[in-house]
């Protein structure tokens, strides 16, 4: 496990990007797994700036998104289809038919879920998985709970997701209830994970995972048990760490 503190949010994100576009110059057929949300915008934009630059080529990319909400369209503003399309892919050169979200409209969710989890294993299984955390630790929309979730799932969102991504909704009344996520065991087998957070407001949710027990309470605390995972903190986000790296 390393862990990395930055100055603030934008290194955090920029450093994101380095490792991701890294990956892509020794991998250029990268299996990507990508997050959305707040955290990512300046890694996105980054990677964004690399491409246009002529540094980084997305051509034969594969991106797996973790999640979409459930009963909004792709075209809804708020859709995780959307908020992909606009902060990165119509701005790089990735293919289309190479990019993957789960389809929160599915007539047959648990279906779709499984197929979700299969065309990533088809794929050759994820190189690099993109992460940011939730206040409540849920990494992907695994929430809180008794247990980690194994693969591909449709997840009630819990309270304090539902106040926390309000801010892209009108009305509280208009924040999803469910959603579709990756499950904890797809999340864990990818070859490298990277967990960004930043804000004072992850402050607790990256202490619990990185100094409490490992527990399905803070679903991100499993992620040191992976073999290849990095940290990517701002200040605001180490700033309820005891032990400092
Ligand atoms: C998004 C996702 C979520 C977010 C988390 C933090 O695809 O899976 O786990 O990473 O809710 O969201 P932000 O970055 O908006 O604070």
């Amino acid at each position: 496990m390393q862990i990395h503190i930055f100055r603030d949010a934008q290194l955090a994100g920029r450093a994101a990007a380095t490792l991701i576009a890294a990956q892509l110059l020794r991998k250029p057929d990268s299996i990507l797994g990508l997050a959305t949300g707040s955290t990512p915008i300046p890694a996105y934009e980054t990677l964004i700036d690399m491409h246009q630059t002529g540094m980084l080529d997305f051509s034969q990319a594969v991106s797996f998104n973790l999640d979409e909400y459930v009963g909004i369209s792709p075209e809804h503003p708020c859709s995780y289809h959307h908020f992909m399309q606009e902060q990165l892919f119509a701005q790089v050169n990735i293919r289309p038919e190479n990019v993957h979200i789960p389809d929160g409209n599915a007539p047959d969710l648990t279906a779709a879920a499984k197929a979700y989890d299969a065309a990533i294993l088809q794929a050759g299984g994820i190189d690099l998985q993109l992460l940011g955390i939730g206040r409540n630790g849920h990494i992907g929309f695994n929430e809180p709970g008794e247990h980690f979730v194994y693969g591909c799932h449709k997840v009630a969102l819990s309270q304090s997701t539902i106040q926390a991504n309000r801010r892209f909704f009108e009305t509280e009344a208009d924040v999803p209830r469910y959603a579709v996520s990756l499950g904890i065991g797809s999340i864990m087998q990818a070859r490298q994970v990277l967990l960004v957070a930043t804000g004072s407001d992850k402050a607790e949710a990256v202490r619990r995972a990185l100094e409490e027990d490992v527990s399905p309470q803070w679903q991100a605390s499993i992620l040191r048990t992976h073999p290849d995972v990095v940290f990517l903190l701002d200040e605001a986000a180490a700033g309820k760490l005891r032990h400092r790296p």
